[in-house]
Formats: C-alpha cells, sequence, structure tokens
C-alpha cells in the first residue's frame, strides 16, 4: 500500500510504501536509523541488521542525505518520538542519490542558509512554519466565509499609492505609469461598496528600504473592507479574527509548535477583547517607562511598540493616532479633529504591529480636501471619489500582515524565515 508520512496513523501494524528524502542518519553496526521526510510529515526508519538482507543493510548504511527514496516496511507506534510512530524498514529503492547536499546537520550561518533559501525549506523547522502558515491561510478563508464576507481579488497593476507615494515599485504600463499595489485597500473599498463585506488575500510591494526583522519588501495581507461598520466594530472582528486564526493554529498544529519550541501556554491565553488604548496614553506610558524624548505627534518604532507590548499578555489596540502621521483615507475622530479613528493591533512578546486598520472616510468634501492636501488630484484617483458620489455609507477595514502573524505564532525572530522566498533589501536570489 503507498501512503504518505501524514496518513501512517491508519495502517499501524501494516506494511507500507513511502516515498520520502532522507534528511538525516545514524547507524550502528547492528541498526541504522534514517530520518525520513516526505513533504507531509517526517519519521524515523529503523533498517535492523538481522532482519534485512546484508546488501539492504550495507545500502541503509551509505545512503547520502537527501538521496530520494520508496521505502517500504511497517508502521509502528513509538511513544519516545513526539510524532508517535516509526517505520520498521524492509526494502530500500534508491529513487535518485544526491551528493554533497550543501545544508549538513551542522549548523549555518543565516545568508548561507537565505542563499539556499531553496533547499533551506526543506528542513523540519522551515517545514514547520510553511505548515503553520498554511494554516493561518486557512483558518483565514474559513473565517471570513463563516462570517458572510466575499473573497475579492484586488488588482496587483495599479495606478494609485494606497499608502503614500515614496515607497512604490515603479513600472511601465505600455505608455502609462505603473505601480506594485501596495494595498488593496482602495479598490476593496469599491468591492465593499458593490458585495457589503469582503476580504482580499495578495502579495504587496513596499519599495521602503528598511532593514529590520519585520520588513519584507514583498509581503503577503489580508484586507477585509466593511460597508455600515463602525471603527468600534472593526475592532471586534480583528480580534475575534485573530482569536479564530490562534485557536485553528493550537488546534491543528501541535507538532509543529512543538518541533519549534513555541510556548504554548502564551498562546493558549489569546482571547479576545483585546485591550485598547488611546494614542496619548500610550505616550504616557512610554514617558513612564523611560523613552523621556517621545513626543505627541511622532510615530512609533519598534522599540516603543515592544515596550508597550511589555505590559499586556494579549496583543493590545493603540487607537487614535495623530492624524498628519496617518494616512490621507483615514476619517477624523468627531470629537477631535487632531486624531483619526484607526487601530494598530501590536502582537505581544515583541513581535510588533500585525494589523493596520481605520474607519475611512465618507464626506466627500472632506475627502476632496484631503486630496488636495496630499496631492493627489491626479486622474488615477479620480474613482475613489465616485464611492463618496454614489450612496457614500460609513464604512472600515483593516489589514493583516502575514508573516508578521506567522512569525509571532510560530516564534520565529525574523520575518524573513515566515515566507517561502523572502525579498529584502539585499536579496532577490533565489
Ligand atoms: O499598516 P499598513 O501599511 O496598512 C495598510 O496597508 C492598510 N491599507 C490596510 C488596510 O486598512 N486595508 O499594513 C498593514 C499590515 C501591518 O500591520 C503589518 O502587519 C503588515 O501589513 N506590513 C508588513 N509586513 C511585512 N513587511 C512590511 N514591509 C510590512 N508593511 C506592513
Ligand atoms: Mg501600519
Amino acid at each position: 500500500m503507498k501512503t504518505t508520512i501524514n496518513q501512517v496513523a491508519k495502517y499501524l501494524n501494516q506494511e507500507v510504501t513511502i516515498g520520502v528524502w532522507l534528511a538525516n542518519k545514524r547507524s550502528s553496526g547492528k541498526i541504522a536509523f534514517l530520518q525520513l521526510r516526505d513533504g507531509t510529515g517526517f519519521i524515523q526508519g529503523v533498517v535492523v541488521k538481522a532482519e534485512v538482507s546484508e546488501e539492504t543493510f550495507q545500502m541503509a548504511k551509505s545512503l547520502t542525505q537527501e538521496s530520494s527514496l520508496y521505502v517500504t516496511g511497517t508502521i509502528v507506534e513509538d511513544t519516545r518520538s513526539p510524532f508517535g510512530y516509526e517505520m520498521q524498514l524492509k526494502e530500500i529503492e534508491v529513487i535518485h542519490e544526491a551528493t554533497d547536499y550543501p545544508i549538513t546537520p551542522k549548523e549555518h550561518g543565516t545568508e548561507f542558509l537565505m542563499d539556499h533559501r531553496h533547499l533551506w525549506l526543506r528542513s523540519k523547522k522551515q517545514h514547520a512554519i510553511m505548515q503553520i502558515r498554511n494554516q493561518i491561510i486557512q483558518a483565514t478563508y474559513q473565517f471570513f466565509q463563516k462570517e458572510g464576507f466575499v473573497k475579492v481579488d484586488p488588482p496587483i497593476l495599479t495606478g494609485s499609492a494606497a499608502e503614500g507615494t515614496t515607497e512604490l515599485f515603479h513600472t511601465k504600463y505600455f505608455d502609462e505609469e505603473a505601480y506594485l499595489s501596495q494595498s488593496g485597500q482602495l479598490h476593496m473599498e469599491a468591492a465593499a461598496m458593490a458585495l457589503g463585506r469582503v476580504f482580499s488575500f495578495g502579495p504587496t510591494f513596499r519599495a521602503e528600504k528598511s532593514k529590520t526583522r519585520r520588513h519584507l519588501i514583498e509581503f503577503w495581507m489580508i484586507e477585509p473592507e466593511m460597508a455600515f461598520v463602525t471603527h468600534e466594530e472593526s475592532l471586534e472582528i480583528q480580534e475575534n479574527y485573530v482569536q479564530f486564526i490562534m485557536e485553528s493554529v493550537l488546534e491543528h498544529c501541535t507538532l509543529e509548535l512543538k518541533i519549534l519550541e513555541r510556548n504554548v501556554e502564551t498562546l493558549e491565553k489569546i482571547k479576545a477583547p483585546f485591550p485598547r488604548i488611546t494614542y496619548d496614553k500610550a505616550i504616557d506610558m512610554l514617558k513612564e517607562k523611560g523613552f523621556s524624548d517621545v513626543e505627541w505627534g511622532e510615530d512609533f518604532g519598534a522599540p516603543h511598540e515592544t515596550a508597550i507590548a511589555e505590559s499586556f499578555d494579549q496583543p493590545v489596540f493603540i487607537t487614535h493616532y495623530p492624524k498628519d502621521i496617518k494616512a490621507f483615507y483615514m476619517k477624523p475622530d468627531p470629537d477631535r479633529d487632531d486624531v483619526v479613528l484607526c487601530a494598530d493591533l501590536i502582537a505581544p512578546e515583541g513581535y510588533g504591529e500585525i494589523i493596520g486598520g481605520s474607519a475611512r472616510i465618507d464626506d466627500l468634501s472632506l475627502m476632496e480636501q484631503r486630496y488636495e492636501e496630499h496631492n493627489l488630484s491626479g486622474d488615477a484617483y479620480q474613482w475613489y471619489l465616485d464611492l463618496r458620489k454614489y450612496g457614500s455609507v460609513p464604512h472600515a477595514g483593516f489589514g493583516l500582515g502575514l508573516e508578521r502573524t506567522v512569525a509571532w505564532i510560530s516564534g520565529v525572530e525574523h520575518v524573513r524565515e515566515t515566507i517561502p522566498f523572502p525579498r529584502l533589501l539585499n536579496r532577490l536570489y533565489p
């Protein structure tokens, strides 16, 4: 019977054949332990000299790392391994013999591993991170489907910039100028006026020259947009969404979290509602924590976010930022013109901002005023004004950065390990 590693529980004490790669091995005179992987998981294959032909035993001892094989043997329980099963091998058929695989079990530097990212993805930790990423994507579709949202795909080639004009990848679009999308939000607002509650999931591009553990040049964002929804209501959807993702990963990725040595107790505590503090309060907190030079009106950097997050064991919403440091489309607080109805959601344990969102300006004349202040009067932005001309409604939305969320839940330091092929300031390879 041909199967895969993630299905072996169904074949306890039965003989199966699995297509695998040899991840690692150790052997003595009488026994060889082969660490096998097939993409769905990892399992230990045991070859006992006394139970196989001499030829098979010698072959098992001489197999090279990352050679591809068909292995046949019996699935047995193994209470010592976190996976719970091992395979007692009888036959090994070599499909392709690999020589000099560059990533050996010894320690390698990050740059070396990044240069070999196409191979590094095969390793156990990277495999676990990709599984968690996949689970978050699955949970996202489930959550928004269940809440009545429609998946909409905004364009990637655009004529307009959503988040300011300095961080764009520029390209020629025949005779016109075009940019790679920084955010699907503006088009998602149009979609919300057609379909009510919508969400997108796609790649976005930022040409900012940031070299931090939280910044990618190309990253994937989930962007919900909701008609007839207030800022407060949007925060509730955000916290429920984050809790849903967390529960889904905790339920389906137990082994992956163990492989990553993630402290799951801190993750199990994550439950909506999340605390909310205003930007004003955040400034006071920072001053109390010794950031004596922070001034009202400045944006927060990673150290500020981390310091604020330390006071909470839940993600925390920082709301009502000064208008001047936020995007042109954010709706002013009706009680106070200098701040906007927005929130950033800051993850615990120093993983930083995972969501940015706001209520959107729905008043045509105020939007026209913002256009003037931000020099957006060009043709590319005219369609966006139509949304305020024809049946304008209060609406709100947000963007969750997938890689930062994967980093937080997986407990990995740097977002470069949370996407299969990271695009970084100095990296377009592989
Ligand atoms: O805060 P941002 O820039 O918000 C927007 O783009 C809005 N238009 C979203 C919306 O309201 N529809 O980005 C949203 C999130 C951030 O909170 C962060 O998680 C992630 O996207 N993000 C990045 N992730 C990795 N690398 C980068 N360079 C990122 N920039 C933002
Ligand atoms: Mg932001």
